[in-house]
């Protein structure tokens, strides 16, 4: 969303108070123009010979997102047999479906080969079980390379302590498994984090994937996860994607030619595609005057956007009503029954019951992330295509929440 000669506009020019008006309020909308940029951005920046950008769809999963993402032609990172399921439904081929789950029932690893997708494992006793029954079918292994990145403790996934991925000193094992039952080794996966601002944060993490490449002659690709810094306030950093596609790729072209290989580069980016393309439109119930703090009471709440309540996560804010007004300052608060503040003591254009306001950087891991806490509905989505807007889901009604109920009485 951009602010031109005193107005927010969408991508086409669409006036977000319009959309609010046509489909009510609260409202997710999402620019798929913008997504398409960023993709395009991201694929610039790596000068490999071969190159797989694989959206990782937990920050948004909408199928109408998902087939627009596959036509630019990324493939696809999952992390649930519902995931799964999702992406095939929107066309991605099984081959381009990467299954990442984590502490899964074996159960669930078997769905999803049925399913002919790709499978990424990331503890011994799954692969151990794996080379047993389908030693026939190449594996993916997630490494956990030591190493703490990320904006916040929550998302920093990739130092020796997380659950997540095998140790990289624990390698022996995994060979020890491939030799015995002749299963082949396809890929390697890291993912250590998300907002990582330090390109060096990827590099070291690609020099403990390269020595481990050594290794493995057939491999066919190495995923480097994401965590992509993306700016969320206003004059924010972000990872210098630039400067990391040349630092990698260099590392990364040495390698192959040094040892012969045709290895495919693949990023799994979440926030980098989807965060800046989408905004969460809400209204302003209430402008309440406590003693020490001026509250701006909306239409939504936790249940819709929760990240500024379960990371501190910073959400910029404009009020679209106002734009250009005298700005004062505001708690702004949501309507559930527990503390779930939007934003502290933030400077915004002068309030009004009815104002709409707009939280920007709202595509990734907000309605993904929303549930239906007292017993609140979801809103709707609409997505911003070649300068028309499309439904992409209905706000949610009553009937929904009764939906899988059983009344015994
Ligand atoms: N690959 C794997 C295996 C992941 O677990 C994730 C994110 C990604 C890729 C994408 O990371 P991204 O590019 O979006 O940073 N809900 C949190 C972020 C948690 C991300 C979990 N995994 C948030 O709202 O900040």
């Amino acid at each position: 969303m951009k602010f031109e000669n005193g107005h927010y506009l969408l991508s086409g020019g669409i006036n977000p108070l319009k959309l609010v008006e046509k489909y009510g309020s609260p409202l997710y909308v999402y620019e798929a123009e913008t997504i398409e940029r960023q993709y395009q951005r991201l694929k610039a920046a790596f000068q490999v010979e071969k190159l797989k950008i694989s959206y990782a769809c937990k920050a948004l999963t909408n199928i109408s997102i998902l087939k627009f993402i596959k036509q630019l032609g990324s493939t696809i990172d999952c992390v649930s047999i519902q995931e799964v399921q999702m992406a095939l439904r929107a066309g991605f081929a099984p081959v381009d479906v990467l299954y990442t789950p984590s502490g899964v029932h074996f159960s669930e690893i078997e769905e999803a080969v049925a399913l002919g997708v790709r499978i990424n494992l990331d503890n011994i006793p799954a692969i151990e079980k794996f080379g047993e029954i389908y030693p026939h079918i190449p594996i993916c292994v997630r490494i956990n390379p030591h190493i703490m990145a990320g904006g916040n403790l929550k998302t920093s996934v990739g130092h020796i302590d997380s659950k997540f991925g095998i140790s990289y000193q624990q390698m022996p094992l995994v060979q020890g498994i491939l030799e015995t039952t002749g299963m082949k080794l396809e890929g390697l996966h890291m993912h250590t984090g998300s907002d990582i601002l330090n390109p060096d944060a990827f590099i070291a993490g690609a020099d403990v994937m390269l020595n481990l490449a050594k290794d493995y002659p057939d491999l066919d690709y190495i995923d480097f996860g994401s965590g992509f810094k993306v700016p969320y306030k206003p004059n924010d950093l972000e990872t210098n994607i630039e400067e990391l596609g040349e630092k990698l790729s260099a590392k990364f072209n040495t390698f192959c030619q040094e040892y012969g290989r045709a290895i495919t580069m693949v990023f799994e980016p979440g926030k980098f595609l989807v965060s800046e393309a989408g905004s969460f439109l809400v209204t302003v119930n209430v402008v309440k005057h406590g003693v020490t703090t001026v509250f701006a009471g909306v239409d939504s709440g936790l249940n819709h956007l929760i990240r500024p309540m379960f990371y501190d996560a910073y959400h910029r804010i404009s009020n679209l009503s106002n734009p250009e007004g005298k700005t004062q300052t505001y708690n702004v608060v949501g309507y559930i029954c527990e503390t779930d503040t939007f934003a502290t003591k933030r400077e915004i254009p002068e309030i009004a019951p009815g104002d709409v306001l707009c939280m920007h950087n709202a595509g990734a891991y907000c309605y993904s992330m929303a549930s239906n806490y007292n017993s609140r509905l979801r809103p709707a989505e609409v997505l911003i295509y070649q300068g028309k807007d499309f439904l992409i889901r209905e706000r949610e009604t009553i009937e929904d929440l009764f939906k899988h109920q059983i009344d015994v009485f």
